[in-house]
């Protein structure tokens, strides 16, 4: 007979005790009797690994818990999963290597490791027969990663619509509904927390890019380097960019799409005039909200919180439990393309031939025929215009805006347009670009 004992409890560590990492410790430890029955076992939180050991945190760890010992929680061979909340892609890529190597499960809400070093990370993970989870990666504690990767699994996903940055949702809607300007409500989305430490990486289209690359690996397996999606930010958007939205049935949000088409998956992430009637334009502050069609399911909205301490925490501890309960082998087995290189990638569809309808806000020096002018080019470049609006700048009487909506045109054609425009002399940069969502 076997003398080998069986555990009565899983252990985990946690890697990194900043404000996600104090709200996951926080949960572990004061929920312990209802995770142990969605887990099955009880989980006990046995390592907190962070350089800085004095920092007050908004939760009171047992004695001894906390160390800056990295290697005593990866050499514990009790612990099953570790969970990264580091950040960043450099030493947090070595520590889920090395958690790896070791035989820990991870879990990491950390979308720029996941998105930069995706195939590395899970290519390692097949190999050695652990899981990587990352539900809190992407939107926070809206579970759009168990949405694609477990519930929607007999479907095709046809699309994906989604916004994916809280401080971006923030700023617009701020500036929609109180007519404030864009610094002023930036410097609040900071103060609140939803930006990330270089905010930079908010609005430029950067931090919702990694998340849709992550999104569009597992819906559509299209493994594409999110540096390489066509991509904007809400740094150029004005309140006058909001009014003409208004005034034309649009609202302006920062959409991240991703839609399967013949010629490939196309994947864009910029602000976008969206129908006041669609929900996605209802979508308000820092929330995040999802949009997925799929050909089975048809469409699926998930809103919620996207950033956040007890959001972020949630999904964490989600993934905890459902590593446990084996449930996010599932979820990789959706990212087989990350770590079966047999296999062919989808093929992500060339930007410049992506078709739709554009919003262009022009500056202009006041001339007689600005308007017939940027219509001329844009004529040139195959592309009609649907509507054309002029308005005095309010601060300069030589200045206007003209602002056009456009027919159905290319990505490319518009680029070209606008890239002809700019250097008419009284033409003002910047020209403001933003893709016109279908009704
Ligand atoms: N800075 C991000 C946001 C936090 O505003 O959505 C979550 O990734």
């Amino acid at each position: 007979m076997s003398t080998k004992s069986i555990s009565n409890k899983t252990k985990v560590a946690l890697v990194g005790f900043g404000t996600i990492g104090s709200g996951v410790a926080r949960l572990l430890l004061a929920e312990g009797p209802r995770l142990a029955r969605a887990a099955g076992i009880p989980i006990e939180l046995a390592h907190v690994v962070d350089p800085d050991l004095k920092r007050p945190r908004n939760v009171t760890l047992p004695e001894g818990l906390l160390s800056n010992d990295l290697d005593r929680a990866l050499g514990d061979p009790d612990v099953r999963v570790v969970i990264e909340l580091i950040g960043g892609t450099g030493v947090a890529r070595e520590v889920v290597l090395r958690a790896l190597d070791a035989g820990k499960n991870v879990v990491t809400a950390n979308k720029a490791l996941v998105a930069t070093h995706g195939p590395e990370l899970f290519e390692r993970a097949r190999r050695v027969g652990r899981t990587i989870a990352f539900e809190a990666a992407v939107a926070g504690g809206l579970p759009v990663i168990a949405t694609i990767g477990q519930s929607l699994t007999a479907n095709r996903i046809e699309s994906i619509e989604a916004i994916l940055n809280g401080t971006c949702n923030f700023i617009l809607t701020h500036m929609e509904q109180y007519g404030l300007d864009y610094a002023d409500v930036l410097a609040e989305a900071q103060r609140l927390g939803y930006a990330e430490a270089d905010p930079t990486l908010d609005v430029n289209g950067a931090d919702a890019t990694q998340k849709l690359a992550i999104l569009a690996q597992m819906a559509f397996g299209a493994t594409v380097d999110w540096r390489d999606i066509p991509r904007a930010g809400i740094d150029s958007i004005g309140l006058s960019d909001l009014l003409c939205a208004e005034m034309t049935g649009h609202r302006i949000r920062l959409i991240a799409a991703a839609r399967r088409s013949p010629e490939g998956i196309e994947l864009s992430v910029g602000p976008t005039l969206v129908p006041e009637d669609a929900p996605l334009a209802d979508v308000q502050g820092a929330f995040n909200a999802v949009s997925i069609v799929g050909d089975m399911a048809g469409p699926i909205f998930l809103q919620g919180y996207g950033a956040g301490q007890n959001p972020t925490a949630s999904a964490v501890v989600a993934d905890v439990i459902d590593t446990i309960a084996g449930r996010t082998a599932i979820t990789q087995a959706a990212l087989e393309l990350w770590s079966t290189p047999s296999r062919e990638p989808a093929t992500v569809r060339d930007p410049a031939t992506i078709a739709g309808r554009f919003y262009l806000r022009v500056n202009v020096q006041k001339e007689l025929d600005a308007a017939a002018q940027l219509s001329r080019v844009l004529a040139e470049h195959q592309t009609p215009v649907d509507s054309l609006t002029q308005y005095d700048d309010e601060d300069s009487q030589n200045l206007a805006g003209i602002v056009f909506l456009t027919g159905q045109t290319t990505e490319g054609r518009i680029a070209a347009a606008v890239q002809q425009m700019e250097t008419l002399p009284f033409v003002h940069p910047e020209i403001v670009r933003c893709r016109v969502a279908d009704a």
